[in-house]
This record gives structure tokens, C-alpha cells and sequence, in this order.
């Protein structure tokens, strides 16, 4: 095996030298001495290294200090739009991430984005040229509009401005941003990132709603401080956590899972309902069983949706994730989704919602507590499987605390769904199934009722898999 000075010296002059080397990485003679003495690289510029080295068909393998024939069908390329919010300035970060993780990074930026940071920085860091103008003729010859959305394996937008979104939803073409949302063929992330108003404002849901329909994924935005100073949801996500997600999600699209070509779409969580700004009735629920499910079906290769209620469990990487509160929404993000090849229902959902439910906080008054009226909320897994867009495969989950097989069984009926996954809820709410690691279930369809031992949550998510991969084959 060879050692780090030696091989460092064969890489320097593949590259054309020292002279070469040092323009690429944008370094002097002392880095270079100071990489020889300490055998490593920083990430950044390995990165860079990497990127010069596959273009001359050849890779460096760090575990055996080699260099070694390169496919460059194995280097995936990422067209990054960067548009113009506060947050541009972390697309550097995000950048390095996705450089980190092998990727090839060709930056875009709106005008916008160029009031954050500029294109030199850009350019410098992901070491190709930055596009910026629809109308340039020196770019246009020298690598079209069409081409530049064609030639790459992703469309990440981040950070995504509203402005940005709502172009996008109305299929705008006035920028080489827009345009090339439009023209690529390959898959779209976004990483939206605005004030909590803005972020929750109906208008701009319903144009991501329309997005994620024609299937764009959203790598929702966390929640925080923002750059204005409120609080809510509407802050970039970590670029670590946004290049995470692409990676698995170009893992997922060019590598083929047992489910690749699937689209599955998971509901979590419970739905909350509000009585007013600060109180609202809900139904225990951790979402550990179907965020469990929702990472089961990323391993596995399948796209995946999940719409979920709030939880404090972290959606998995690799997947749209839809955050809602209330059933309804619930159920418009699901529709909004379809088509999916299989629909799990693993959401507590609230059967009932408040009648005009208060804007402002009720107060305690002499004349005693309040009077809500209860109305009842759609079944979504009911309307699922009756729906025109029917997925295949439709699983419901069951909770009971009483008679579990004939209620359950009942329950599949009614459902109208395919399989049933039904719990046993002790009464008692410290020894139930919600928030435990473990579920112990009954498996039902119209053809079997199987009880299967007490599993961890994510075996149970493995076994529900390994039945559905058999389904999809014709088993
Ligand atoms: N479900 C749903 N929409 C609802 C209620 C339930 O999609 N409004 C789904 C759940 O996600 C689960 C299944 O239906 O997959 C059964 O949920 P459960 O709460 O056990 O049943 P309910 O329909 O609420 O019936 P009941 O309250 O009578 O037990």
C-alpha cells in the first residue's frame, strides 16, 4: 500500500502539477506542505480534488490510499438554484455539503440571490461556472438553458423564496431559474425558507401542494428564529440536513431498491384540532410507528410522502415531508398527493373538530366553562379507498381497547381498506402501545387474521414491507 505523501504526489501530478493544484484548490505552496504533514485533506477541497481527478477518469480511494479507474456515470450532478432570500448566503454551506457527499455542484442564481452573495463566491467554492442570465449569448452557445436542466441528475432549489415557489406553481418562465424548473426532466427539491406568516399563509401551501402533486419534493423549513426576527416555522433547513436528503434521494432514484418506481404515500402522527389560538383536542400519538414505516419504504428505494401531524420524532431523510395539523389538511395533503402505488394510514386522527373554532383565546368567565360543539372529521383512510384515484394497496391502522379482532375486523370492512393493521390499547395510557418502541399486533386482511409477536416498531415496519414487495411481485 502506498502512503499518503506518495499518493499525494501522484495526484499532484495527474493534475498537472504543484502550480495547477494551487489554483485549483485556490490554496498556496504552505497548504499544500501542511496537507503532506498531516496525511489529510480538508473536506472542501478533497472535494475539489475529486471532482479534477473523475474528469481524468480516475478516483481516489481513501481507504487504500489509491487511485483507481473512475466511472463517471457515478458522479451525480446537481443543478443548485439559489434565489434571492436572507438565507443565500447558507447555499455555500449547502454547496460544500453536497460536494462533500461526491456530488458535482453547477450553481444558478437569480438577481435576487445575487443581492446576498455573488457568483464569484459561488463559482470559487463548486469550482464550475455559475449561470445567471436567460439571455446571455456567450452561455447560450456555450451550454444552452435547455441543456443546463437536461444534463443534470437534480433541480435543488434552496433556499426557495415565496416569490420563487409561486413562480414555480404557475409554471412561470421569465429567469433561467424558472425556465429550468420547467424544461428539466429530472427530479425537483426545494428547501423553502421565508417569515412564519409567509411560510404559513394559505396561498402559499396551496402553490406547494401543487407542486408536491406534480412531484416536487419540499424539504420542509425548520422551526426557530428567523432572519426577521420572528419565531415559526420558515428557517432554511441545515444545508447538512438538506444534502443528506438529496443524497439519499439520488440513491434512491438512480439506484434500484425493491421498491424503486413506487410511490408511497404515509400518514403519521395525530391531527390536532384548535378551540382556539392556544388549546385544541387531539388523540395520543408519537408517530413512531409510521415515521418507522416512512423510513422503512426510503430503504427500500420507493418515493415517499408522509403527511404528518406534529410529533417531536424527526421526519427520516430521503422523503416529502408534509407537516399538517388538522384532519382536513390531512386529507388534502393525501389527495393532494395521489397518485401513490400504496396508501398506509398510520395517523391517530381526530374524529372530531371544533365548530367555529375561536380566532381569539376564550376567556374563563363567572357563568362557567365554555360549551364546545364537536363536529365530525372526514375519514381518510375511508376515502382513500373509495377514491377515483384509488392506490392499489390501501393499510389502515387499528387502535382498540376492547374485543380487538371483531372490532377490528369490522373496522377493515368499513374502511373498505386491503390490510388492517390492528392495535391493542390498554386502557391505562402508561402501559399502551403510544410512545413505546414495541407494538403488538394483528395482522387482517380479507383473506387471513394473523397475530404476530410483540415486535419493535420498526420490525413491524419490515414485516409490513416484506408483505407489500410480495404483493407488488403477485405473490
Ligand atoms: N383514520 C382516518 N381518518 C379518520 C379516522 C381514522 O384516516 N378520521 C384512519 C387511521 O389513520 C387508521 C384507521 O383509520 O388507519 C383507524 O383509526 P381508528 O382511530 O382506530 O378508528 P376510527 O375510524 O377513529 O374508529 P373508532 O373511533 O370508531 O374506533
Amino acid at each position: 500500500m502506498t502512503d499518503f505523501n506518495t499518493l499525494f504526489d501522484q495526484i499532484v501530478a495527474e493534475l498537472g502539477g504543484r502550480n495547477s493544484v494551487m489554483a485549483l484548490l485556490n490554496v498556496g505552496p504552505s497548504a499544500l506542505s501542511n496537507y503532506r504533514k498531516r496525511g489529510t485533506i480538508p473536506s472542501a477541497k478533497q472535494a475539489l480534488l475529486d471532482k479534477a481527478l473523475a474528469q481524468k477518469g480516475l478516483k481516489f480511494e481513501a481507504d487504500d490510499l489509491r487511485l483507481s479507474a473512475h466511472n463517471s456515470a457515478e458522479i451525480r450532478r446537481i443543478l443548485l438554484i439559489i434565489t434571492g432570500g436572507i438565507a443565500a448566503y447558507k447555499a455555500l454551506d449547502l454547496a460544500r455539503r453536497l460536494m462533500e457527499r461526491g456530488l458535482s455542484v453547477t450553481g444558478v442564481m437569480s438577481k435576487g440571490a445575487q443581492e446576498f452573495i455573488t457568483p464569484l463566491s459561488v463559482a470559487a467554492l463548486t469550482g464550475e461556472k455559475v449561470y445567471t442570465d436567460l439571455f446571455s449569448l456567450t452561455d447560450e452557445a456555450e451550454m444552452g438553458h435547455i441543456r443546463l436542466a437536461r444534463e443534470t441528475d437534480m433541480v435543488l432549489v434552496a433556499p426557495a423564496t415565496a416569490h420563487f415557489i409561486t413562480k414555480m406553481a404557475l409554471g412561470m418562465a421569465d429567469c433561467l431559474a424558472s425556465t429550468i424548473c420547467l424544461a428539466t426532466t429530472a427530479p425537483v427539491m426545494i428547501a423553502p425558507a421565508m417569515n412564519p406568516q409567509m411560510w404559513a399563509h394559505p396561498a402559499l401551501q396551496q402553490n406547494l401542494n401543487t407542486l408536491v402533486q406534480r412531484g416536487v419534493e419540499i424539504i420542509a423549513p425548520a422551526t426557530g428564529d428567523t432572519a426577521c426576527g420572528e419565531v415559526g416555522a420558515g428557517r432554511l433547513e441545515e444545508p447538512i440536513i438538506i444534502a443528506e436528503q438529496v443524497s439519499t434521494r439520488l440513491r434512491q432514484t438512480y439506484q434500484n431498491g425493491p421498491l424503486s418506481g413506487k410511490h408511497i404515500l404515509i400518514t403519521s402522527g395525530p391531527t390536532i384540532e384548535p378551540i382556539d389560538p392556544v388549546r385544541f383536542i387531539a388523540n395520543r400519538s408519537s408517530g413512531k410507528q409510521g415515521h418507522a414505516l416512512a423510513a422503512e419504504a426510503v430503504k427500500r428505494g420507493a418515493r415517499v410522502t408522509l403527511v404528518s401531524g406534529p410529533v417531536t420524532e424527526a421526519p427520516p431523510a430521503g422523503l416529502t415531508h408534509i407537516s399538517i395539523e388538522t384532519a382536513h389538511q390531512m386529507k388534502e395533503a393525501c389527495e393532494a398527493a395521489l397518485p401513490a402505488d400504496s396508501v398506509i394510514c398510520a395517523a391517530a386522527v381526530a374524529d372530531w373538530h371544533v365548530v367555529g373554532a375561536s380566532t381569539s383565546k376564550q376567556k374563563k368567565t363567572e357563568a362557567g366553562p365554555t360549551v364546545i360543539t364537536l363536529a365530525t372529521n372526514p375519514d381518510i383512510l375511508a376515502s382513500l379507498s373509495h377514491h377515483d384515484k384509488r392506490p392499489s394497496l390501501v393499510i389502515g391502522f387499528a387502535a382498540e381497547t376492547d374485543n380487538l379482532e371483531t372490532a377490528a375486523r369490522e373496522k377493515h370492512r368499513r374502511k373498505g381498506c386491503d390490510w388492517l393493521i390492528a392495535n391493542h390499547i390498554a386502557a391505562d395510557a402508561k402501559h399502551s402501545v403510544f410512545g413505546a418502541n414495541t407494538n403488538k399486533v394483528l395482522f387482517i386482511s380479507s383473506e387471513t387474521c394473523e397475530e404476530w409477536p410483540n415486535l419493535k416498531k420498526t420490525d413491524v415496519a419490515r414485516r409490513i414491507f416484506d408483505r407489500m414487495e410480495a404483493w407488488f411481485d403477485g405473490d
